[in-house]
């Protein structure tokens, strides 16, 4: 696993967004797997500006998101597919039928096959985001999760539920189950690019590249990649013991 040290999250963001650019260049026909939370956020941003100027085209891109909570719809502002359409989609030239976004309404079981398919018929990302979770979940992989598992459902932890209540106005609203792609097919992809900015992440950057991998620490699985990058800041790295 490769660790890149940023000066800070908009360098970092600079970073991935180059070796998307790059690879773009090379296959304007893409495959990109994308995250949510506020990791990204940044990074989502160069990609829109340089679209607008004209540098880059995704009118051959597909992609795929990581996971959805289970009970909001396209429409809730809380939902991934929400998130992803106006922080991201929404803003590229991009064909809307080519972003996949797990269904969080509906049979979750059959949502989650239907998923399945899905990934079958896009292939492994070429490039697939991440960031991670103050637990070592990885998309809505929460400790103990079965590295082989594809999509499927999950319960959340307490503590993934407290961490993202911060986007609800109330704890009680953030919903207690997911739709999340597997560990397995995760690891299928060509390269994963992690991102880890601010303190808060220090912790699970430190866990993680303590190398031992185990259920327990979603995350560390990375370590058994070909091609894993994680990106993060200083204030990421001054918490390492390698600085
Ligand atoms: C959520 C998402 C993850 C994301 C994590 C970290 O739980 N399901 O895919 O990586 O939050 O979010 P943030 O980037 O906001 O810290």
């Amino acid at each position: 696993m490769e660790l890149i040290i940023c000066k800070d999250e908009e360098a970092g963001s600079k970073r991935a967004y180059q070796i998307i650019k790059d690879t773009l260049k090379k296959k304007p026909n893409l495959v990109l797997g994308l995250a949510t939370g506020t990791s990204p956020i940044k990074l989502y941003k160069l990609m829109i500006e340089d679209n607008l100027e004209g540098n880059t085209t995704y009118a051959d891109v597909k992609t795929f998101n990581l996971d959805e909570y289970i009970g909001l719809a396209e429409d809730h502002e809380q939902s991934y597919r929400y998130f992803m359409n106006q922080t991201l989609f929404n803003h590229l030239d991009i064909l809307i039928e080519n972003t996949y976004v797990p269904r969080g309404v509906g049979d979750s079981c059959q949502n989650a096959e239907e998923y399945d398919e899905i990934l079958k018929y896009l292939g492994p990302a070429d490039i697939q985001i991440l960031g991670i979770g103050s637990n070592g979940h990885i998309a809505f992989n929460e400790p103990g999760t079965d590295f082989n598992l594809t999509t499927h459902i999950t319960d959340l932890t307490k503590s993934t539920i407290e961490d993202n209540s911060r986007l609800f106005n109330n704890i009680s609203e953030v919903p207690t189950k997911a739709l999340t792609m597997g560990i397995s097919s995760i690891m299928k992809s060509k390269k994963i690019i992690l991102l880890a900015f601010g303190e808060k992440k220090a912790d699970a950057i430190k866990k993680l590249l303590s190398g031992k991998i185990t259920s327990e620490f979603p995350a560390s699985i990375l370590n058994k990649h070909h091609a894993a990058i994680i990106i993060c800041d200083e204030k990421v790295a001054s918490k390492l013991s390698i600085n």
